[in-house]
């Protein structure tokens, strides 16, 4: 598929007044976004439907209808559009009446050009990342079972681009990552997304199994092969016929069967254990492991040609911790398939977010899921707060500032920690954490997001800056 440039975010500006959406525009146009200008509710709306916009900004009071009443409206045909709400002083109830309503932000006027700048950002950012969960979510929404493949950060989309252009293929693959990152899920998807999908898909874990039982399993047997052996017994790799095999723990396979199973996809046959007939088959390889395959190669404990045979494409799935913009997400999706059905849906609160946040997931994603099953089994409202999660993660604090190589970085760790105390404290309410600890409210979501984007990133959460 040919790359289309992006497109720059287009922003409607909905004020009655000339002066407020020419700063508006000027802004906009400065983060290198494209604004249309309207001067009522009912032109914003007449814009909004030509051409759905990446952020509306509207006043609160137009000649025409309320900004609320503008807000309500949108979101019935266009629920994703983020909305910013501009104020006058003294109308500060109603913008928080319209966040209820689903507005992703307020500003009151008068207000400094560079909160609008950074309110405009992230409104932005808020609904790029919804519309490319959906997107995620749509993309391999699919038959396979295991569930869907979740993720909106930059290396798991690229991950993603990858299985769409491999997937149509029968190159084999080999998926690469820690315990938990998802490689079963990712073969699945490269099988169920695959031309061949209608075939089977036939997992063999190389780890579980003792030699003899993969080497039957893979190339089959023949009656009388061992003791046991009662009748004839067709290999995976011949049951196969046009599907996938997924060799799982690929790097525990012994070495006499590396030999056999390279010769096996050269050669395109196979030979049954104690037979003489050889069989053809047609199955494509996908296989995965936890372990340094090129080290192991080095050592001689894997065989460098099977190693090349099965590389012809590498999938490498990063750690969860070098992917913290996946977490929230995850942790709704694993919220919604746990949830009995037609029971209310539950949520973390932004002070149990950010714990998950700021935890390291040496399990990874299956260890995300299974907090996530634990947090629902003792919870009992509808919000998920911190004393909700197993114990191992109330405790999980800021990074520990033990080892920091500088006063800096100790006061950006000391912030950090204020912060999310703060908004344990009010339960998640960022408006009134802000205003507790004296820092505006672009700050603490600015601070937030670099925390979510940072958590566990090579230590420069907090940012320093
Ligand atoms: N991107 C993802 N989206 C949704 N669910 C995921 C994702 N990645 C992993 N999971 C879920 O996490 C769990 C672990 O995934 P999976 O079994 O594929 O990991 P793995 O890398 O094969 O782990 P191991 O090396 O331990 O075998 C599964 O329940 C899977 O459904
Ligand atoms: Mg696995």
């Amino acid at each position: 598929m040919p790359a289309t440039p992006p497109r720059p975010p287009h922003v409607v500006i909905a004020d009655d007044q000339e002066a407020v959406r020419e700063i508006c525009t000027s802004v906009a146009t400065g983060l290198g976004y494209r604004a249309t200008g309207v001067a009522s509710g009912r032109e914003a709306l007449r814009v909004c439907e030509q051409e759905p916009p990446d952020v509306l900004v509207c006043d609160v009071r137009l000649p025409d209808m309320g900004g609320v009443e503008l807000l309500k409206r949108l979101k019935q045909s266009r629920p994703a559009v983020p909305v910013l709400l501009m104020t006058a002083y003294g109308t500060v109830g109603t913008a928080v009446e319209a966040m209820k309503l689903g507005a992703t932000d307020y500003l009151t006027k008068p207000f400094e050009l560079e909160e609008l700048r950074l309110l405009l950002q992230d409104c932005v950012r808020q609904g790029q990342r919804e519309q490319e969960g959906r997107a995620a979510r749509l993309a391999v929404r699919g038959p396979y079972a295991g569930g869907n493949l979740i993720g909106v950060s930059p290396p798991m989309q690229r991950v993603f681009r990858l299985i769409g252009k491999v997937a149509q293929s029968r190159y084999s693959v080999l998926i690469l990552g820690e315990s938990g990152t998802g490689k079963e899920v990712v073969a699945r998807a490269l099988h169920y997304l695959g031309k061949e999908r209608d075939r089977p898909f036939l997992p063999v874990d190389c780890g579980a199994l003792v030699p003899s039982l993969i080497e039957s399993e893979l190339f089959g047997y023949v009656k009388g092969a061992f003791t046991g052996a009662h009748h004839n017994h067709e290999g995976l790799l011949e049951v196969a016929d046009g599907g996938t095999v997924f060799l799982d723990e690929i790097g525990e396979l012994p070495v006499d069967l590396q030999v056999k199973l390279l010769r096996a996809i050269q050669e395109k046959e196979i030979r049954p254990v104690g037979g003489t007939r050889r069989v053809k088959i047609d199955v494509r390889i996908v296989a995965a492991t936890n372990r340094d395959l090129q080290a192991a190669v080095a050592e001689g404990r894997f065989r460098k040609d099977l190693f090349f045979r099965l590389n012809v494409v590498s999938i490498k799935l990063p750690p969860l911790r070098e992917r913290p913009l996946d977490i929230p997400l995850l942790a709704e999706h694993f919220l919604e398939r746990a949830a009995p059905t037609g029971s209310a849906p539950r949520q973390f609160s932004e002070a149990a977010l950010a714990r998950l946040l700021s935890y390291d997931w040496p399990g990874n994603v299956r260890e995300l899921e299974n907090c996530v099953e634990r947090t629902l089994a003792f919870a009992a409202g509808p919000r998920l707060e911190v004393e909700d999660l197993p114990s191992y993660l109330q405790q999980v604090r800021a990074q520990p500032v033990a080892a920091a190589p500088s006063t800096i970085r100790a006061i950006a760790e000391v912030e950090r920690e204020a912060i999310l105390e703060a908004l344990q404290q009010v339960k998640g309410d960022k408006l009134l954490a802000a205003k507790l600890l004296g820092i505006g409210k672009t700050t603490i979501y600015r601070k937030l997001k670099e925390y979510a984007f940072s958590a566990r990133a090579g230590g420069v959460a907090g940012g320093g800056r």
